[in-house]
């Protein structure tokens, strides 16, 4: 069998999660998801036993270095780079400050940079600030506003022999958009810019790959995929230690540490290793090693979740009173929309009355939102599916939305 053609078996699956025993509709995982026993187990054992700082020569100290390296083996394999260049950080938006205060510093006056009006501001405003103070030029790639597509074509004439990097979303958490960041990246290298990808998003809906996507800077956060708040960066080892960053004197200077100042939360750390095994454990028919799993599991979950969300999307569509933002060919589970006459602050809390969880606002695509026009009125409403999510609750948010009427 394929890894395309693994399921994914949800009643399983759900009985894993304690958090849905509330018995409501969790559509909001876009911005955290729910968390399953394992690693919930797995951050209270870890509590449990000594746990000290590394680089001691006794057991506590042993074992949080076991947990660290253990972290990064996980996170190595979910994305396919090495563990000596996964790089762990509180959340994605401190990591990407780091990476380019670091990269900055390689940045003369007239270079370039691209950002993408589709990402999240965390991929944006820390390299536009960067620039700033650099002198660097920033240019923009703009969001066909009527698709939600991030055409790769511009990119022929956004780059330049000064583009320094280019940064861009593997898919945006607020419209599901998934760009064709191959194809953007081979660009970019080919005037040879650096390659800084969210994965954020993406890497909770299906297989993501570093290497494939061209991404010499990948970052994820394991709370979008089951796991606690850690975030990460990945690249290769060799590229990090290139990097100078911001260092406390007694820090090692060695890839990845070098970038870790600070103690690390080894607790969460082996919770970022269980919600890792979580994802490899999905399809009954992942074997073989925990890539190999992750890459069987990863692509259940992509095809599940896509059947679920094709009949959501075009079900919303297909309503007179409901303007879905974008249409993108390749999307994540994740859908943002209006409704006729009503905020989508209302919409939302129609929705909860329903027992349905669904965000309004602009989930901090400030730059999608403002060119889509929706700022204005408040934004948009917001539905993300999880592989933990059903065909009833789909149904049901279905038939929510259609019964929405303005008060
Ligand atoms: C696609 C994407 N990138 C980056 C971020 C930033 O993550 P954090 O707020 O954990 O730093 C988010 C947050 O929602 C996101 O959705």
């Amino acid at each position: 069998m394929g890894p395309g053609e693994a399921r994914l078996d949800v009643a399983r699956v759900r009985g894993l999660f304690p958090g849905l025993s509330d018995g409501l509709v969790h559509a909001e995982g876009t911005a955290g998801a729910l968390l399953p026993e394992s690693v919930v187990l797995a951050v209270a054992s870890a509590m449990r036993v000594p746990v000290a700082d590394r680089g001691g020569a006794f057991p506590s100290s042993a074992r949080a270095e076991g947990m660290v390296a253990g972290a990064r083996a996980a996170v190595a394999d979910l994305v396919g780079g090495v563990a000596t260049g996964v790089v762990f950080g509180p959340d994605p938006t401190a990591l990407t400050y780091t990476m380019a205060r670091a990269l900055a510093r390689t940045w003369r006056p007239g270079d370039e940079i691209v950002v993408s009006r589709l990402d999240h501001d965390a991929n944006i405003r820390p390299w536009v600030q960067m620039a700033e103070r650099s002198g660097v030029l920033v240019r923009w790639a703009e969001v066909d506003i009527e698709t939600g597509e991030l055409p790769d074509w511009q990119y022929d004439e956004l780059l330049t022999r000064r583009t320094r990097l280019v940064a861009v979303t593997a898919a945006s958490s607020a419209i599901g958009t998934r760009p064709d960041v191959a194809a953007i990246a081979a660009r970019a290298h080919a005037v040879g810019a650096l390659v800084y990808v969210d994965g954020v998003h993406a890497a909770a809906h299906g297989v993501l790959d570093a290497g494939a996507l061209g991404a010499d800077f990948l970052t994820v956060a394991a709370d979008r995929w089951c796991g606690p708040r850690v975030g990460a960066v990945v690249a290769e080892p060799e590229l990090l230690g290139e990097l100078e960053p911001d260092k406390l004197l007694p820090v090692p200077d060695r890839v990845p540490d070098r970038f870790e100042g600070g103690t690390a939360p080894f607790e969460l750390l082996a919770g970022v290793s269980a919600a890792v095994e979580h994802l490899a454990a999905l399809s009954d028919e992942a074997t073989g090693s925990r890539w190999d799993r992750l890459r069987t599991s990863m692509a259940a979950v992509a095809a599940y979740e896509g059947g679920l969300f094709e009949w959501l999307a075009q079900a919303l569509r297909a309503m007179r009173h409901v303007q879905v933002l974008g249409s993108a060919a390749r999307s994540t589970p994740t859908l943002a929309f209006t409704v006729a006459g009503m905020r989508p602050r209302q919409v939302a809390a129609e929705l909860s009355r329903r027992g349905i969880c669904a965000w309004d606002g602009d989930f901090y695509a400030r730059e999608l939102f403002d060119a889509l026009g929706v700022n204005e009125q408040g934004g948009a409403v917001q539905v993300g599916l999880m592989h933990y999510n059903t065909a009833e609750e789909v149904g049901y948010l279905i038939d929510s939305v259609a019964a929405l009427r303005p008060r």
